[in-house]
């Protein structure tokens, strides 16, 4: 198979843990005879340092023209605590998600045995946790207009806004997921406040009409918060808006015992986006020593997702899972005995190759 892959590393451990992604597709296209060309591109601090833009045209460009986007981190201390900053790394960010439209963040929380011992709760309530969660990414407070400022600078204002549009083509897409797994979908909203989130009870509701075999459920989402902790095993598919969806994940990402091991998906018209959630880390920039799973299982969920590559997308979570049962780890999940961020891609690329061995 023949594809473009842009490949956005951005700030942070972005570039580091994105070489280890590319590693192992590298691995993948020689043991499976695929052939991806790689199309770097600049987003984030590292882009207004050289640009003066957070998104640069150059890097839209590159993104439209590629079958699938591989994304690092971005973010940089320099600008987080300077209000005043004109442009932030984190608009690149924003500006991509709208004008690529990908509306849909998908992001899957699983747990490993090898790190049930590693979670801030009891093993008992992570073992076999598995749900997904369908953020909304390009509306609601994230987008809406008006905002700003009153003109004598003393009040400060952001407005929620979704239209039923909105609403439902994310819906649709965690209906689909749902029939492909638990078959219940749980909307998580404040609609005992607010209207736009009775709308979203509205117009899920109304969909689930015609899909009598997915059990939908209601939560708001300071409970939710709650029952992320308190029995997380409850969750098949959550469904919610864009600044709910982006505390929960942070939230649900946490219970697995890393937030180094989690990839994610954001999709929408044509091109989609797969980026570790673990953000640009950037105390541990350029030190060879951060978890590079996140990327490397997010470039697992770009083969099959984008390409459609199920086996060689199997195959990188194989060797993933050998590597954390072996404790061939980076120091986040081992402190005593740890490798490093390439080391760690160097052994997965090599059981990538002993696996396909064995199989043939
Ligand atoms: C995320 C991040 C972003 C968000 C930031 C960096 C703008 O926290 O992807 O969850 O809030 O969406
Ligand atoms: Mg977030």
């Amino acid at each position: 198979m023949k594809k473009t892959i842009a490949v956005l590393k951005g700030d942070g451990i972005g570039p580091e843990v994105v070489n280890e992604a590319l590693k192992v597709l590298k691995t993948i296209e020689a043991v499976y005879n695929h052939e991806f060309s790689y199309k770097e591109a600049l987003i984030g601090a590292a882009a207004i340092d050289a640009t003066g833009n957070p998104f640069p045209e150059e890097t839209l460009k590159i993104c439209q023209a590629s079958d699938a986007i591989l994304f690092g981190a971005i973010g940089h201390p320099k600008y987080d605590n300077d209000p005043t900053a004109k442009v932030r790394p984190e608009q690149g960010l924003l500006a991509m998600r709208k004008k690529l439209n990908l509306f849909a963040n998908i992001r899957p929380i699983n747990t490993y045995k090898a790190l049930s011992k590693s979670s801030p709760l009891k093993e008992e309530l992570v073992q076999n946790v598995d749900f997904v969660v369908f953020r909304e990414l390009t509306g609601g407070i994230y987008f809406g207009q008006p905002r700003g400022r009153t003109e004598d600078g003393n009040t400060a204002f952001d407005t929620c806004t979704y239209s039923k549009e909105e609403i439902l083509r994310i819906t649709k897409l965690a209906f689909e997921a749902a029939y492909r797994r638990g078959k219940k979908v749980t909307l998580v909203d404040k609609a005992n406040v607010l209207s736009t989130s009775r709308l979203w009870r509205e117009v899920v509701k109304e969909y689930a009409k015609e899909h009598p075999s997915i059990q939908l459920d209601f939560m708001f989402v300071d409970n939710a918060a709650m029952k992320i902790i308190q029995n997380p095993k409850y969750f098949d598919v959550v469904l919610t808006e864009n600044m709910f969806g982006d505390i929960i994940t942070d939230e649900a990402s946490v219970i697995t015992g890393s937030l180094g091991m989690l990839p994610s998906a954001s999709v929408g018209d044509k091109v989609g986006l797969y980026e570790p959630i673990h953000g640009s880390y950037p105390e541990a920039a350029g030190q060879n020593k951060a978890n590079p799973m996140a990327a490397i299982l997010s470039a697992a969920m770009l083969l099959e997702t984008a390409f459609g590559l199920t086996e060689e997308s199997k195959l990188i979570r194989k060797a993933v899972e050998e590597a954390l049962t072996i404790g061939f780890v980076t120091e986040d999940i081992n402190k005593n005995n740890h490798y490093t961020t390439s080391e760690v891609g160097d052994k997965i690329a090599a059981l990538l190759n002993e696996f396909k061995s064995e199989i043939a």
